[in-house]
């Protein structure tokens, strides 16, 4: 009698138990449905450092055509408004001003000055406006003063590791490149801008990578040329002039300073030393084909583009990020690099 009476009341308990799990679940499923109905428009600002820079034009371009899938797919009416800070944090400043005064949902941010994203926040945050950083990362500190502040781009360290890869698969294949044949690589490096992550941290694991591989190596030089064609040019011309055929490999920590520094070969009769690249753009490509460019690493504008537009839609829709998408720590999305290789190296093998 007695065991019978328990199970009765506890049926009924664990009945209403669940019937109260069932209201709580439908109750938010209703609410998200309350607030995608009442969006009917979302408004993405949207600034960058520099829009002529080859990789940002790219994303650009990308991001774009996400923008404008993401409307078609989801039914609903998405505008970006895209800024050209130009190379001027002051300039950018303002540009946030006015897209935050414009009511923009969230803001993307491609910093001109890394280090000063605080000043960013603390405007977004007053707003309430969430903000995505993207391919110039901020120091953590700063990712920290607010939790609706992400950031989209790549791990610098892995793309100095492959680039630095590429270099020693050649040198075990062909010991050629050690040209005057010392038993040591004289190099010279191309780097990014100063202060830029992508800068430092490519250079080092590029170098690191080959030495780890027991390849010793001998830095001639390395300057910066800003990510830019024409500045490696200049640059390639005077280390061409003072070392000349001494040269044995070019770093370069991206693709378009790697095409600059063949420009510079090809105004010379100089046979061209191995040169490594990193972005994977078309040129480079062509370039590698050609046998201008030993190798380039692969930076994934098109997947990065996409995350930073999903995770802003999703931030505009008020969605719960931490549910929705794969971040780490809570704040960083990582695309993955990748090795490109010529196809001709590729038949060769
Ligand atoms: C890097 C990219 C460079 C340049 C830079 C700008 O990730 O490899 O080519 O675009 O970002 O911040
Ligand atoms: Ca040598």
């Amino acid at each position: 009698m007695k065991r019978k009476y328990f199970f009765k009341r506890y049926s009924i308990f664990f009945c209403l138990l669940f019937l109260l799990f069932q209201v709580s679940c439908s109750e938010k499923t209703t609410e998200q449905q309350k607030i995608d109905n009442t969006i009917s428009e979302i408004k993405i600002g949207f600034t960058v450092y520099r829009r002529d820079d080859t990789f940002i034009a790219m994303i650009v371009s990308n991001m774009e055509e996400a923008v404008k899938e993401g409307g078609q797919k989801n039914n609903i009416k998405i505008t970006m408004n895209t800024m050209d800070a130009k190379g001027s944090q002051t300039v950018q400043n303002d540009h946030i001003d006015k897209l935050i005064e414009q009511g923009c949902d969230v803001l993307c941010v491609n910093l001109v000055d890394r280090t000063v994203a605080a000043t960013v926040i603390d405007k977004a945050k007053a707003a309430d406006i969430p903000v995505v950083f993207f391919n110039r990362e901020p120091v953590k500190e700063d990712l920290e003063r607010w939790n609706k502040v992400y950031y989209v781009g790549a791990d610098a360290s892995e793309s100095g590791k492959l680039e630095g890869q590429i270099v020693v698969e050649q040198y075990q294949k062909n010991s050629n490149m050690d040209k005057n044949g010392d038993g040591k690589l004289q190099y010279v490096v191309l780097e990014g801008e100063q202060g830029h992550q992508d800068a430092l941290l490519r250079t080092e694991y590029a170098v690191k990578t080959i030495t780890d591989a027991g390849i010793q190596m001998d830095k001639l030089a390395g300057d910066t040329a800003n990510w830019l064609r024409s500045q490696a040019e200049t640059k390639m011309n005077q280390w061409l002039q003072i070392y000349g055929d001494e040269i044995e490999l070019i770093l370069c920590n991206n693709d378009d300073m790697a095409l600059g520094a063949i420009d510079a070969y090809e105004n010379t009769d100089k046979e061209l030393p191995a040169i490594v690249g990193i972005d994977g753009i078309a040129p480079a490509i062509e370039a590698m084909e050609q046998g201008k460019l030993l190798g380039t690493v692969k930076n994934d504008a098109q997947m990065q583009s996409e995350l930073i537009f999903e995770l802003s839609y999703r931030l505009a829709m008020k969605e719960d990020i931490s549910k929705n998408m794969n971040l780490v720590r809570g704040k960083y999305i990582f695309t993955k690099y990748t090795i490109l290789k010529s196809s001709n190296d590729v038949v060769k093998e």
